[in-house]
């Protein structure tokens, strides 16, 4: 998969619409990956909207909540391990049994507990270039 460019938030939530639409797998892990403001978040706005789960104002970090849900039936879970220190700990929100669900499940800060992921994920990680310029570099990894 490429690498995208995009040079403000909305256009941030631009190619996360777009991914949703023409990238992303149906269901299934997506790691996010990059330094607080990053974009990760503004990125999930868009791939919310991309699924047709809900608007992007409607997306905020679950830096506290841990889980958001978006869509009804729920078609993206957005996770922030930010806060999380052990793995343990992790274990207790069940997100392996959300990666069985028909919906995405969007994980910032999972680099931290590479343990727990399955190889069947794709990855996203998001560089800071000059001003406002964002880089985000794809890599899908297929256990097939
Ligand atoms: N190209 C860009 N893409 C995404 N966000 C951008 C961009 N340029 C500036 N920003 C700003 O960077 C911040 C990104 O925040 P957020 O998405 O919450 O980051 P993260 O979840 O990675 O910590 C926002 O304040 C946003 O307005
Ligand atoms: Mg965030």
């Amino acid at each position: 998969m490429p690498v995208y460019k995009t040079n403000s938030e909305e256009e941030t939530i631009a190619l996360g619409e777009r991914l949703a639409k023409d990238v992303l797998p149906p269901r299934g892990l997506v790691l996010l990956q990059g330094n607080l403001g990053a974009g990760k978040t503004t990125l999930v706005k868009g791939i919310a909207r991309g699924r047709l789960a809900c608007p992007p104002d409607e997306v905020s970090s679950p830096t506290f909540t841990l889980i958001h849900e978006y869509g009804e039936p729920v078609r993206v879970y957005h996770i922030d391990l930010y806060r999380l220190e052990h793995e343990r700990q992790v274990a207790t929100l069940g997100i392996e049994e959300l990666l069985d669900r028909d919906a995405l499940v969007i994980i910032e800060w999972g680099e931290k507990f590479p343990r727990l992921w399955p190889r069947d994920r794709v990855e996203i990680r998001i560089e800071r270039h000059e001003g406002d310029q964002r880089g985000f570099v794809t890599t899908a990894t297929n256990a097939s």
